[in-house]
């Protein structure tokens, strides 16, 4: 199948093309570089840099496809507190223009990059997909606000789609690395550290109600997460009817200290911390129960152990 990627030259979006093209589908990037980068965008996907905003080259874009991964946003939880208009514009507004776009071509397949934000601060771990949605941040928000559009679009113009909701994305691969600016994640941070290039790693909170006091995240590796990708699409074209699908290895996840212990070995290299106060809007625990996403499209994490998360990401800073 022709797909059209949406964010295609950022992290996620590399590696969903890397793992498009290795499952034999063929890929167009549409991209506009505002975060993403030209140098990730692979050599056998076509590439066209523009804005969602823009209608003529939208529209054209997508005569050539038959499906889309729909990945330009913002995703920065801080950020949409101070700029909630931006992600309503870029990641509600782009959206939709999508989503007229597509009915015009009739092109009915969607997969779409939600995430674990729109759970906000959830009573119990694991989250399931049945956890009210409740955001505490226009981020989360705005990617529930578009999940809701394709269900009303679903039952009004037979618009079948998926929404992946992610957890924390991480680690590399042979096209894809994280290469945020400015860079807000922890395992990078804390790789930029090992490498001397951040003089320490602050710890956000010591705090939480949580075996060590730091904050509990559940990581999946991008390749694991781009797989799932092409899985969606493949049971799109099979008569799935779509629907949304956490996204994590579950189990009981990584606190902060515990990242920063397995990268300290990883890596053979200190790594100074500053203990810090608790980051607006993080909650404490964020663990996915994936049962859903393995039992409808057999998707299993094969890069589950954090080690091998964190060396990856490491080799590829390193190359
Ligand atoms: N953290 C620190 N110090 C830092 C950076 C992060 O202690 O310098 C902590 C955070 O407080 C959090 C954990 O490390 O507890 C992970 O933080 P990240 O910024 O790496 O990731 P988040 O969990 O905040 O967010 C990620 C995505 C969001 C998504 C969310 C859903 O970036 O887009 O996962 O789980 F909404």
């Amino acid at each position: 199948m022709r797909v059209l990627v949406t964010g295609g030259a950022g992290y996620i979006g590399s590696g969903v093309v890397e793992q498009l093209l290795a499952s034999g589908h063929s890929a167009v990037v549409y991209d506009s570089l505002y975060k993403g980068h030209r140098d990730a965008v692979h050599p056998q996907a076509e590439f066209i840099q523009a804005d969602l905003l823009d209608a003529a080259a939208l529209t054209s874009a997508l005569d050539r496809v038959e499906a889309v991964v729909h990945m330009a946003a913002d995703s920065l939880v801080g950020e949409s507190v101070r700029e909630p208009a931006k992600y309503y514009r870029n990641n509600v507004v782009a959206g939709l223009l999508l989503l007229e776009a597509m009915r015009g071509r009739s092109i009915r397949w969607l997969v779409f990059s939600s995430t674990a934000a729109i759970y906000g601060e959830p009573a119990r771990q694991p989250i399931e997909e049945t956890a009210p949605a409740a955001p505490t941040n226009p981020y989360g928000e705005t990617k529930l606000a578009f999940e809701r559009a394709l269900h009303w679009y679903s039952l009004a113009y037979g618009l079948r789609s998926i929404s992946l909701r992610y957890f924390n994305a991480a680690g590399a691969t042979a096209y894809c690395r994280e290469r945020h600016d400015p860079e807000t994640h922890l395992i990078p941070l804390v790789l930029q550290a090992a490498l001397g290039r951040l003089p320490e790693v602050t710890v956000f909170g010591t705090d939480y109600p949580t075996p060590d006091g730091t904050c509990v995240r559940d990581y999946v590796h991008v390749e694991d997460l781009a797989r799932a990708h092409v899985l969606a699409l493949d049971s799109l074209a099979s008569g799935h009817p779509g629907g949304t699908y956490n996204l994590g290895c579950g189990g009981t996840g990584y606190s902060v200290n515990e990242v920063i212990e397995v990268a300290r070995s990883v890596c053979g290299r200190s790594i100074p911390i500053r203990l810090g106060a608790r980051r607006a809007g993080d909650p404490a625990v964020l663990i996915a129960s994936s049962s859903r996403i393995s039992r409808d499209l057999g998707w299993q994490p094969r890069l589950q152990d954090l080690r091998e998360i964190v060396r990856s990401a490491w080799d590829a800073l390193k190359a």
